[in-house]
């Protein structure tokens, strides 16, 4: 094991107690190009002077359109809306551009009402690779790529065609580009960092601000080309204990100046007029609480005077907090609470906390100023309602040509060639060339998450009618200089060909959902390297294409490739990729590789914190590690020892079986008997187990009660931290067999630090589906914290039957619908 080590941090877990002292003589100052306009502020405080408390209340919150109506910005005065990653005009995943356009027009036109104080509400999105919640828009590579590009004027072209396609459907701003610079590959948003160098994530995250707001003092800073950047998540997002999101950040002082807040330098300096607080904790701190940062060193020392947003119902994950309930994020010096679903509480909250004095005016009118600031900034407060602003309704702009040329670029830029034995490649074209892989033709895949949906999940090729998929790329390439392409998923092919090229990856995820245990690439399940040894068998060269979010271990799947490229996230028009694969005859000049890791390569699993510059490092390629077309490659065999990697949490019980270290417990009052399996009783025969079928054999388990009130059955863990799950509107989901009369009466409590917490009847209170053969019910994890349990410690679920009710269940599981 090569990782570096850190320096020991506290890791205690996060405290109430203001831990804000920072020695602020460390840090560099930060100068913004915006200097304060004094007629602005004129402006400001003219309006200001206006406002009555729930005017100003209202206009610190953003809401989730999911959440509010456009009377209810009116009536509450709101600030700003967002679109979660989730969320869309009517709920409609596919919505259309001029859906969400006059959607905008609602939200604007109730902020502007004759009888209100008329400041124009402003909607944020999150087009972190293009503007991805919509469907037809150009999905760009992920960061991950754009720093394997090393390209920055590339970026800030990228940046520009985002802002205006996001112009196109009306919206202000974007909560990007992410900031963090990661530092263990594990972290499920790795790949929405640029690099795990901090000088890239600074040149690449200037560019993008540059992109997408336009240069500061110039006509075109904010202008009708351009919306409002969020640098996030503020501050040290990227470097959390074991890769976990919203995690403890674990580092020095000096290593949060040095590596964690290097791009925040540099996006103060291009005029970022907004800076997200990230959901992750410092010395047990949360950072929506943390006033050393967000006010001590962001407003004061680096005198930023925009706007601080939360994150995701971030404030209410503040010990002692909740997210309608949250005074200590405004005092620590966050502006506007990003509160999706919980505006309303924060709002009637506020207000009562401002009168108590829980928060004082001045803080309140600091806030306000500042949304007011970036408003004008922004032009809003002289734009007609938005889509009658330039661009909006230029449908056309949206997955245009031009920006799908861009997108291609870059595409082609990040590809990283890391092995090409006996120069395997470029091909020639007229041949008999087979594509095998599923990932070749799937965009979901291809793209990524926060790709139409916040996992990426559900993605169709018909949502992206601009896009080429890989497969489509190759069939352009080859068959144009008269090659012959067959495309077979599983690398089952008709006629044999002269080489293959297979295409892999990860399931496209985000967030937390990506966090991993090790840097091993689906362990325990290789039916890719199954598929590539299968052609290398039949003789046939293998050229392969790997496509993740990170680096991750697959050294047997390097062994068996005569050629392996990492191709990370390329996104919509991933085909580009094939213009390198190929010697093209009719080509003025053969274009080659020239993307550079932007993170170093493992060369064992558990190689997660390996970073340049690390004392010790040995990866298997070096940060900055490119192969062109020209180079020998020197690649030996590398050795193929696998890590035991822990599974998934989130499922409890599946295939007939607990997952992971879940157990299964049946207890009366002589004791209690653990399920292995097979047939059980428990001591004093109250309650009995076996294993069932549900449409399969032994899927499913059986468990029934004899009349006594007292047994019960217990799935059980060592404890588990389900906030940030609970957070996103996770689901505990449990698929029964659909057997009304035996399951009535049946009961369930959670149990967790708190003890066990009753949730009541199964039938009567949740969500339910029913097929002939199922019954699907599932409780939002938010239930169980509105009852009572402590969800930073879950350890199981009971249920239980006062009659002699059995249950069938094949599934159990945490998961978004
Ligand atoms: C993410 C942010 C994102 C926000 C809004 C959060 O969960 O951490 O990066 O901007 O949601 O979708
Ligand atoms: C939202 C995302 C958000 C996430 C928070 C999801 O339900 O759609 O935008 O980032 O929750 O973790």
């Amino acid at each position: 094991m090569t990782s570096r080590t850190y320096p020991s941090a506290d890791a205690s877990p996060a405290t109430k107690s203001p831990n804000t002292h920072l020695n602020l003589d460390v840090w560099p100052k930060a100068s913004s190009p915006l200097a304060q306009d004094p007629e602005t502020e004129a402006r400001i405080e003219a309006i200001l002077s206006r406002m009555s408390a729930e005017q100003k209340v209202g206009q610190i919150l953003q809401a989730d359109i999911a959440s509010i109506t456009p009377e209810e910005v009116h009536k509450y005065h709101i600030g700003s809306v967002l679109n979660g990653g989730n969320s869309s005009p009517g709920g409609k995943m596919r919505a259309a551009p001029s859906e969400w356009l006059a959607l905008a027009d609602a939200f604007w036109e109730a902020s502007m009402q004759p009888d209100g104080p008329q400041i124009p509400v402003m909607w944020g999105t999150d087009a972190v690779h293009g503007h991805n919640n919509l469907t037809g828009a150009t999905i760009f590579p992920h960061n991950i790529n754009l720093g394997a590009t090393r390209d920055a004027n590339l970026v800030e072209r990228i940046g520009s065609a985002t802002a205006l396609e996001v112009r196109a459907t009306g919206m202000d701003w974007t909560f990007a580009p992410t900031l963090a610079v990661t530092r263990d590959d594990r972290w499920g948003r790795s790949y929405e960092s640029y690099s795990e160098s901090p000088d890239l994530v600074a040149d690449l995250g200037a560019a993008m601000v540059r992109g997408l707001q336009g240069r500061p003092n110039t006509p075109t800073f904010l202008d009708a080309d351009h919306v409002i950047a969020t640098a996030k998540h503020f501050i040290g997002d990227g470097g959390t204990q074991d890769g976990r999101d919203q995690g403890e950040t674990i580092a020095t002082e000096e290593e949060l100046r040095d590596v964690h807040a290097a791009g925040y330098y540099r996006a103060i300096g291009e005029g970022i007029l907004s800076i997200m607080a990230s959901f992750s904790s410092w010395k047990g701190q949360k950072m929506h609480g943390h006033k050393g940062f967000l006010t001590h060193l962001l407003k004061e020392h680096w005198e930023f005077d925009g706007l601080v947003v939360g994150d995701w119902n971030g404030h209410g994950q503040i010990p002692g907090t909740s997210t309608t309930n949250c005074p200590d994020a405004l005092n620590a010096g966050l502006d506007m609470y990003m509160a999706p679903d919980s505006w309303k509480g924060l709002y009637t909250s506020l207000l009562s906390q401002l009168q108590e004095g829980t928060i004082c005016q001045d803080r309140l009118d600091d806030a306000v100023r500042r949304v007011l600031r970036l408003k004008v900034r922004a032009r809003l407060f002289t734009q007609p309602k938005p889509s009658e602003r330039q661009h909006a309704g230029d449908y056309h702009l949206i997955g245009c040509q031009r920006h799908r040329d861009l997108a291609a670029e870059a595409a082609r830029k990040s590809a990283v060639l890391l092995k090409n034995a006996n120069r395997s490649l470029p091909l020639s074209p007229r041949q008999n060339i087979l594509v095998a892989g599923k990932a070749a033709d799937d965009l979901g895949i291809l793209c990524g998450g926060w790709t139409l949906s916040w996992q990426g999940e559900g993605v169709r090729k018909a949502d992206y009618p601009h896009a080429e998929t890989l497969l489509q790329g190759i069939k352009r390439v080859a068959e144009a200089d008269g090659g012959n392409v067959e495309y077979a998923p599983d690398g089952i092919y008709q006629s044999t060909p002269d080489v293959a090229i297979y295409v892999f990856g990860e399931k496209p995820y985000a967030e937390f959902r990506g966090d991993l245990t090790t840097l091993d690439f689906k362990p325990g399940n290789r039916t890719d390297l199954q598929a590539i040894r299968r052609l290398k068998e039949a003789g046939i060269p293998v050229i392969t294409i790997f496509l993740s979010g990170r680096p991750l271990w697959v050294n047997p799947e390097l062994n068996k490739s005569d050629a392996f490229i990492a191709a990370f996230l390329p996104g919509s028009q991933s085909g580009a990729i094939a213009d390198l694969l190929f010697r093209q005859e009719n080509a003025t000049a053969d274009l080659d590789f020239t993307g550079m890791l932007p993170f170093s390569w493992p060369e064992h699993a558990d190689q997660y914190l390996l970073n340049q510059g690390d004392t010790d490092y040995q990866p298997l390629f070096p940060y900055g590690f490119r192969l062109s077309l020209q180079d020998t490659c020197t690649l030996g065999q590398l050795h193929e020892n696998s890590l035991a990697t822990e599974p998934d949490h989130g499922t409890i019980f599946d295939h007939g079986a607990p997952q992971g270290s879940w157990e299964i417990l049946l207890t009366d009052p002589s004791g209690h008997a653990t399920w292995k399996g097979r047939s059980l009783v428990s001591p004093a025969a109250e309650i009995h187990a076996q294993p069932a079928d549900l449409g399969q054999q032994e899927n499913a388990i059986r468990v029934g009660w004899a009349r006594t009130n007292t047994a019960t059955l217990t799935f059980l863990h060592p404890p588990l931290d389900m906030t940030r799950e609970a957070n996103a509107d996770f689901y505990l989901k449990l698929v029964l067999a659909n057997l009304p009369d035996d399951i009535n009466g049946t009961q369930m409590s959670v149990i967790s630090g708190s003890g066990r917490i009753r949730m009541g009847d199964l039938l009567c209170m949740y969500r339910q589906e029913e097929t002939d053969l199922t019954l699907t019910i599932t409780i939002p994890l938010k239930k169980f914290a509105s009852a009572g349990a402590d969800l930073t410690s879950v350890k199981g679920i009971e249920f239980w039957n006062p009659g002699s009710g059995q249950i069938v269940i094949s599934h159990i599981g945490i998961s978004t619908l």
